[in-house]
This record gives structure tokens, C-alpha cells and sequence, in this order.
């Protein structure tokens, strides 16, 4: 049995057309409304079990609370800051990305800054369509013997590294989590990050957006760099302080930036964007077609896989919730339904308990397990309110895995 039923999905973005596709081909009605506004989704919302989007469809918790009956939202991409996913937690709303659908595209934007700030090359192009044959004015430098700094090295991190090494660059880094040994076997040496800034001619960051990485690149760590240090961020936009950036930029610290992500989105503020040194894209890093078709494919995947009870990949409130669909997790939930099966037919008897007694006859219940799924116990009882249960009468279910009898005391 699986433990989620889903039969209607809304896709409220552009995703690639195999999303809906694999859906369909597995039983599911899918909806494609594109542009919806926040009151337009919140009213359609009510209709579905399942919500697929981009980054585009902000998922707050006005529209979770007010989609009843929704089981999971499915975002086709890496992260989910476009969703609620404290909100969605609380209601028991699975919320599932796929982190690695776009982590080549997102690699392949960041080595194509770090080459086009080696060689201005879009200020070049600019200066070229403008008619002008400006030679002197864009002289570049080589990427071979140089020093690339990488701050997170995760999957992005890695590709990006073994990408520029191919040029001559050495590659130094810093992460939290991945081991220093397993970084060393793709050729990054790590270091702390009060090593790393002064040994730097360009530095990328490749971590997620978190109180511990916002404004990682500051006033102070500018100030640690070489003179001249050149900046990528095409992770999310604040993990480089942007007036902290604008001015080194101005005062010559910083020799160059290249922006694909920013605190706002679009950027009210051009200051960066106008900036002659700062080459910006509008969030491109995981625009390509085949970023889009992995995406699309894998969450379609996952969402299929997840409710034929075969596995739950990229559930980011996984430890919520994820142990709830493990394989040996349904054998609970199955106990948990026969336990409810039974509480109901004791609170519509006439005929009134002092107590209640549970037995179970299965290899499931030893002792570790027990304790782990008591949390189902708790919410069980919550429910069917132990006052009414006390006026009930003996009852019985046989369920698989575990028989188990009410006995009147
Ligand atoms: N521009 C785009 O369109 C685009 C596309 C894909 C991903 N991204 C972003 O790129 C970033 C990296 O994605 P990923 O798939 O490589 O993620 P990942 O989870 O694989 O890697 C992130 C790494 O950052 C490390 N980290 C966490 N805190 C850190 C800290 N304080 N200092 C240094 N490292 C730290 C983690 O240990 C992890 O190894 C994310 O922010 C993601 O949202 C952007």
C-alpha cells in the first residue's frame, strides 16, 4: 500500500514537457497553469494533492495553509527558497528538489565567468557593437598558474574545480562537511578560509544561502584578499555582501565580479549591475535544455517512485517526514491504521471501558523499534481522545503485519 495517494498534480511553471509525461503515463491527471497569481493559486491550489514549479511560483504558507489537501510539492531544481518549508512541514507536506539535475549547467556558467573575467570578454563584445577596436583597453591575463579559491565543495564546487584545472589553475578550497581527503582525490587542497583569502587571484562560492554563509565575502575578508581578487558567486545571491562588494569594486580590491545570482531578484539597485567590472546574468546558471529535461524528468521520477512506496529521493524535510514512507516504516503505518480501525469501533459501542489493553503478536515490536515509532502512538491517542475510548467495547482487528486485540479489563 502506498502511504501517500496522489491523483491530481498542478504544474504551475514552465517545466519540460517529460515531467508531465511520465506523470500521466503512471496514472496521474496533470494540470498545466502557468502565471497564476498568489490569489488565482491559493483558490486552484484546493483542487490538487501534488505542485510542481520552478523558482518562479512563490509557495508561501498562505498558499500551503490553503491547499487542503495537498500531499507533496515537487520542485524541478536546486533549492527550495521559493518554498515555505517550515509551512509545508507543519501540514505534513512533502517538499522534494532534485539537487543534482543542474549541477553540470550551473558548473559550466561559473568557469564561463571566471574565463570572461580573465579576458573581459563581455565588455569586449560591448565595446566591438559600439563600433569600437578598443585593443589596449581590454588586456587580459592568462587562467594557467593562477589560484582559484572554492568556498563549498559540493557538487558544483567539484565540477567547477576539475573544469578549471584543465586550464592550469591550482584549485584551494574550504568546506565545512566535505572531508579534506575526499576534496585532495579531485585535486582541491583545503584549507581554513583565513588561509585561503590571501592566496586567491579568483574565488568562487558554491555553498547554499544560511545564516553561516551570508556575507562570506565582506568588508573584512575583502581586506584579507589579494589586491585585485576576482569574485563569482553563482550560487545565491548575499553570500556575497553587495555593498561590500561595490566597494571593493571601487577601490580597486576587487579587479572584477561575475554576478548570476542577487539578493533581489530582478536588482533594483543597478549599482552592480552597471558597474564596468561586473559581469551579470539574469540567474541563467541552470538555464540550459538539459538541465531543464533532467529536472523535469527527476522529479517526475521521484514523485512516482515516492508514491509507489519505492523510495523518497530529494525529500528536503526528509527527517521530518521521510521516515514515515521507509519500507519498514509502512509496516507502522499499516499497525497505526489496523489500531485506528479498532479505537473507531470502540467509539461508536454502547457499552462503556475502564481500560484498555493493546497486544501485539509480531517480530516487528523489539524494543528499539518500539521506542522509535511510539511518536505514532502519541498522535494516535491524540486523536481518538482516550476519554470517549474508555466508554467503548471490546473489539478486534486482524491486520498484517500484526495481529492485534482489545481486550476489556
Ligand atoms: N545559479 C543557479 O541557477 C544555480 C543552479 C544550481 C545551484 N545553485 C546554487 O549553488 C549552490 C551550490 O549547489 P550544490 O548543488 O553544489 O550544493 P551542495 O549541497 O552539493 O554543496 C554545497 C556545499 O556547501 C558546503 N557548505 C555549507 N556551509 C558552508 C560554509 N559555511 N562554508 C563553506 N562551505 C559550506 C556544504 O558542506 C556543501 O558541500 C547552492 O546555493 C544552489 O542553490 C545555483
Amino acid at each position: 500500500m502506498a502511504p501517500v495517494c496522489v491523483r491530481r498534480i498542478l504544474i504551475s511553471e514552465s517545466v519540460d514537457p517529460c515531467c508531465k509525461k511520465i506523470l500521466q503515463e503512471n496514472g496521474i491527471e496533470v494540470t498545466e497553469k502557468q502565471n497564476l497569481t498568489k490569489d488565482e493559486l491559493v483558490a486552484e491550489i484546493k483542487d490538487y494533492e501534488g505542485l510542481v514549479v520552478r523558482s518562479a511560483t512563490k509557495i508561501t504558507a498562505e498558499i500551503i495553509n490553503a491547499a487542503d489537501n495537498l500531499k507533496i510539492i515537487g520542485r524541478a531544481g536546486t533549492g527550495v527558497d521559493n518554498v515555505d518549508v517550515d509551512a509545508a512541514t507543519k501540514k505534513g507536506i512533502i517538499v522534494m528538489n532534485t539537487p543534482g539535475g543542474n549541477t553540470v549547467s550551473a558548473a559550466e556558467l561559473t568557469c564561463a565567468m571566471i574565463i570572461s573575467l580573465s579576458r573581459h570578454v563581455p565588455q569586449a563584445v560591448m565595446s566591438m557593437k559600439a563600433g569600437k577596436w578598443e585593443r589596449k583597453k581590454f588586456m587580459g591575463s592568462e587562467l594557467y598558474g593562477k589560484v582559484l579559491g572554492i568556498i563549498g565543495l559540493g557538487r558544483i564546487g567539484k565540477e567547477v574545480a576539475t573544469r578549471m584545472q584543465s586550464f592550469g589553475m591550482k584549485t584551494i578550497g574550504y568546506d565545512p562537511i566535505t572531508p579534506p581527503e575526499v576534496s585532495a582525490t579531485w585535486g582541491v587542497e583545503q584549507m581554513s578560509l583565513e588561509q585561503l583569502w590571501p592566496q586567491c587571484d579568483y574565488i568562487t562560492v558554491h555553498t547554499p544561502l544560511m545564516p553561516s554563509t551570508t556575507g562570506l565575502l565582506n568588508d573584512a575578508t575583502f581586506a584579507e584578499c589579494k589586491k585585485g581578487v576576482k569574485v563569482v558567486n553563482c550560487a545565491r545571491g548575499g553570500i556575497i555582501d553587495e555593498d561590500a562588494l561595490l566597494r571593493a569594486l571601487e577601490s580597486g580590491q576587487c579587479g572584477g565580479a561575475g554576478l548570476d545570482v542577487f539578493v533581489e531578484e530582478p536588482p533594483k539597485n543597478r549599482a552592480l549591475v552597471d558597474h564596468f567590472n561586473v559581469i551579470s546574468c539574469p540567474h541563467l546558471g541552470a538555464s540550459t535544455r538539459e538541465a531543464q529535461a533532467r529536472c523535469g524528468q527527476e522529479i517526475a521520477l521521484q514523485i512516482v517512485d515516492m508514491l509507489k512506496g519505492r523510495e523518497l529521493v530529494g525529500a528536503v524535510n526528509a527527517q521530518v517526514l521521510a521516515h514515515s514512507f521507509s519500507p519498514e516504516s509502512h509496516l507502522w503505518i499499516r499497525l497505526g491504521e489496523a489500531l485506528g480501525a479498532v479505537l473507531r469501533s470502540c467509539t461508536t459501542s454502547k457499552q462503556p471501558y475502564d481500560q484498555l489493553m493493546f497486544f501485539f503478536q509480531s517480530n516487528l515490536v523489539c524494543g528499539l523499534q518500539l521506542f522509535t515509532h511510539l511518536y505514532s502512538w502519541v498522535i494516535l491517542l491524540a486523536q481518538f481522545r482516550v476519554s470517549t475510548l474508555l466508554k467503548g467495547t471490546a473489539a478486534r482487528c486482524e491486520a498484517q503485519p500484526c495481529d492485534l486485540w482489545v481486550q476489556r479489563q
